[in-house]
């Protein structure tokens, strides 16, 4: 007598999905805490060696009309809410990563002037890994790279020594030191960046 297969049900089919992209976004390296800097952060759960790939960035595959649409939707929302702005992320000239999403733990990463991480794609995916030794209990941070022309919009709470006051990407503090010295105000850009 033929075996009759067992149909699996849609709800059990998209639990699995949904499962396995949370899992995705998940690393036994960090969890979520209350941070000091923002809202939100992501924690260092244990020592975490240099160079370790900690959390992948998952989201939203979206094309660049798409990316600017929404992240002129978020700032005009942020504007009037206060909260949080940006969770795209550019992935290649042509698609970006929306990881506006809640099983993206790696959303939460604040940014810092002295960060202990780096997003590095690899392939498709963008992955968080440690640029140093970090310890049990360490925020997690990475530099946002934000543009200069906006950095009145961004002002940076990172509270590390080398905290420019400014969300700014790092090679753009240059041009970040000439604009606040042309308006008169305090510049706490060092003369030479590193990287
Ligand atoms: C992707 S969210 C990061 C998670 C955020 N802390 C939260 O709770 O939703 C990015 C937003 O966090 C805030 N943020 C991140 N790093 C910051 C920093 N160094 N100084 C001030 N605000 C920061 C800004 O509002 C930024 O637009
Ligand atoms: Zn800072």
């Amino acid at each position: 007598m033929a075996t009759k297969k067992k149909r699996i049900p849609e709800e059990t089919i998209l639990h699995r999905k949904l499962l396995k992209l949370w899992k995705r976004g998940q690393s036994k390296l960090c969890e979520v805490r209350g941070s000091e800097i923002h809202g939100r952060g992501v924690y260092a759960t244990e020592f975490i060696p240099k160079e370790t790939q900690i959390i992948e960035y998952v989201g939203e595959l979206i094309d660049k009309k798409e990316s600017e649409r929404r992240a002129l939707a978020l700032h005009a929302k942020s504007l009037k809410t206060g909260g949080a702005a940006v969770y795209i992320f550019t992935l290649s000239k042509t698609y970006d990563i929306d990881g506006d999403v809640p099983w993206n733990t790696a959303r939460l990463i604040n940014h810092s002037c002295d960060p202990n991480c780096e997003a590095w794609i690899v392939g498709r995916k963008i992955m968080i890994y440690s640029l140093r030794d970090i310890q049990e209990g360490e925020e997690l941070s990475f530099d946002y790279g934000f543009d200069v022309d906006c950095y009145e919009d961004h002002p940076c709470r990172c509270g590390s020594d080398q905290c420019v006051g400014y969300i700014v990407s790092r090679q753009q503090w240059p041009e970040l030191k000439e604009r606040l010295e042309k308006r008169g105000k305090e510049v706490r850009v060092p003369l030479k960046t590193k990287k």
